[in-house]
């Protein structure tokens, strides 16, 4: 069996998660449930990147040991992931510690192997915070944390060869097809390759809540060798928690957002090279959700709560909406209307309208069951055409991580089913009863569109579509990937059943009131 295996980044728990988290985790969460329904054996990983002094700080904050804190954010991210309907296979935490096993393990390979040596950290330092900052991190030449002074220091560090991989890693960004999308190779040359890959800081003595060096003790490991490792951890690399990696390895998508794509794209690559192993074949770069132009993010006070919007509208719809919004390579600036106004104009409107059109017209007329005589006309092939060729172009957009181009072209083919109903005008055929093997084509034509579109759609929203199928009389049996790529699956005497409204109309005017309002009080309770 072929395998797939796709991560998130792990997030940081130093606060509860909000959309931004969400789509990252929304976006592979779809893409693994696509490739397991083409048959592929799926390694879904996300989890939290537990170390680190401003996890230490935050739980100082709030008088808690620093796994005792850790562990009530990690409750809340695994919260909403099950909330959201995210079906991941593992989830690794940074503290586990069978990761901090392996990292111990691979922070001596490479110091064995000459690509880690003890060198000398300079910078600014901030003696009441006990903190070093890098010149661009200051606020007005001081400390971004307290205000207060800093002064010239050092400290004893180990560091990673990274300018030893130049080359290499310049091949893999402009040569190859690892990053997606690759226009954003050049901004990783020009500004970080050719002026001199610097050799990589990886160890610390200031902070104590981090993987310990245990060849070193006083060394903690730093960020990013800890937190990037967990890519392989997962898979049991140096640990005996698992026995995976030789079967998922290499990753098919690593997928992040840019803020850290620098970290995957040059000295993630740069380690496994050092480590001798096969490189991630794919990373997908996305963009930020941005609110009024800013990024989403916990201090900055901006977060909007996915708990709040998916208990208003559903968790599907706000899988479907960020997904749709989010193109390849741009920001998306997030507004409620913006989202009220795509949840009635897509789901509402075209998908839900559909559904209930079509199966309103063959419980009325068929009394809920089609007869199995057929008319065809010429006017139907354009529609059958679109329904063969769906899936082979979702396909396509899925390999390349373009989601909302795959969520645009199933829309297509419901909108233009949408006005076939308006073109064959069902209640006027229904008037004469001459006409009802033609009217039994186009009703199972409909329903046809409907089957091939939540198939597809069952991926980026997999509570409500089981729901149509119920109403088209799709066996769950038949709503395969396989049967996705056909017209004429469903029985010539399709037996449908009406149900329930699926994706209630919103009173935009009327909504955007009363969200604004329970944000307000959301975002002072933070
Ligand atoms: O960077 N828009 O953790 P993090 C879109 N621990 N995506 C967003 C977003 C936004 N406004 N805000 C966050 C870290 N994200 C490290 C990662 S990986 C080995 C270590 C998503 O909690 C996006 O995927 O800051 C981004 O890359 C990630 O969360 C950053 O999460």
């Amino acid at each position: 069996m072929k395998t797939f295996y796709i991560t998130t980044p792990i997030y940081y728990p130093s606060g509860n998660p909000h959309i931004g988290h969400c789509y990252t985790t929304v976006a592979c969460d779809s893409i693994a449930r696509y490739k397991r329904m083409q048959g592929y054996d799926v390694m879904f990983l996300t989890g939290t990147d537990e170390h680190g002094q401003k996890i230490e700080q935050k739980a100082k904050e709030e008088g808690l040991q620093p796994k005792e804190y850790v562990d009530g954010i990690v409750a809340n991210f695994k919260r909403l992931w099950e909330y959201m309907g995210i079906k991941y296979d593992r989830y690794i935490r940074t503290t586990d510690s069978y990761h901090i096993e392996s990292v111990q393990k691979i922070f001596k390979r490479l110091y064995d192997k000459g690509y880690i040596y003890k060198g000398e950290y300079s910078g600014k330092y901030c003696t009441p915070d006990e903190s070093f900052w890098t010149e661009s991190q200051l606020v007005n030449g001081k400390c971004p944390e307290c205000g207060r002074e800093v002064i010239d220091a050092k400290e004893e560090a180990y560091f990673f060869k990274m300018s030893l991989f130049a080359e290499r890693l310049e091949k893999l960004l402009t040569e190859t097809d690892f990053l997606q999308p690759k226009t954003r190779a050049s901004e990783l040359v020009n500004n970080f390759i050719r002026p001199g890959l610097e050799d990589l800081c990886v160890s610390r003595t200031t902070f104590s809540w981090g993987v310990p060096v245990d060849f070193d003790p006083g060394h903690v490991v730093y960020v990013w060798i800890d937190a990037l490792s967990n890519y392989i951890t997962a898979l049991g690399f140096e640990n005996s928690a698992y026995d995976d990696f030789h079967k998922y390895w290499a990753c098919d998508v690593h997928m992040v957002a840019k803020d850290i794509m620098r970290f995957h794209a040059l000295i993630w690559p740069a380690v496994l090279m050092a480590l001798e192993l096969p490189l991630p074949k794919h990373l997908a770069v996305h963009g930020w959700i941005v609110f009024d132009g800013v990024k989403m993010s916990k201090s900055l006070g901006n977060v909007v709560d996915p708990f709040i919007l998916g208990g208003r509208y559903g968790a599907d719809a706000l899988r479907y909406h960020i997904l749709r919004e989010m193109a390849l390579g741009a920001d998306y600036s997030f507004s409620n209307e913006g989202m009220l106004r795509r949840i009635n104009a897509d789901l509402a409107n075209d998908l839900g309208n559909l559904t209930s059109r079509t199966v309103a017209m063959a419980d009325k007329y068929f009394k809920g069951a089609l007869i199995s005589e057929r008319k065809e006309e010429a006017i139907d092939d354009e529609l059958v055409g679109m329904i063969n060729a769906l899936r082979g172009k979702v396909d396509e957009f899925i390999d390349e991580t373009r989601l909302n181009n795959a969520l645009e072209e199933i829309f297509k083919v419901i909108s233009r089913a949408n006005k076939y109903i308006d073109e064959t005008e069902p209640w006027v055929l229904a008037k004469n009863p001459d006409n009802n093997a033609r009217l039994a084509s186009v009703i199972y034509n409909l329903l046809e569109v409907l089957r091939v579109a939540s198939t597809l759609l069952y991926p980026f929203m997999p509570s409500v579509m089981p729901l149509i199928w119920e109403q088209i009389g799709l066996s769950l049996d038949d709503a395969t990937y396989e049967n996705a790529g056909k017209f004429g699956v469903l029985p010539e005497n399709v037996q449908v059943k009406k149900g329930a409204v699926l994706f209630p109309r919103i009173d935009v005017d009327k909504e955007l009131l009363e969200l604004n309002n329970l944000l307000k009080d959301d975002v002072q309770s933070l």
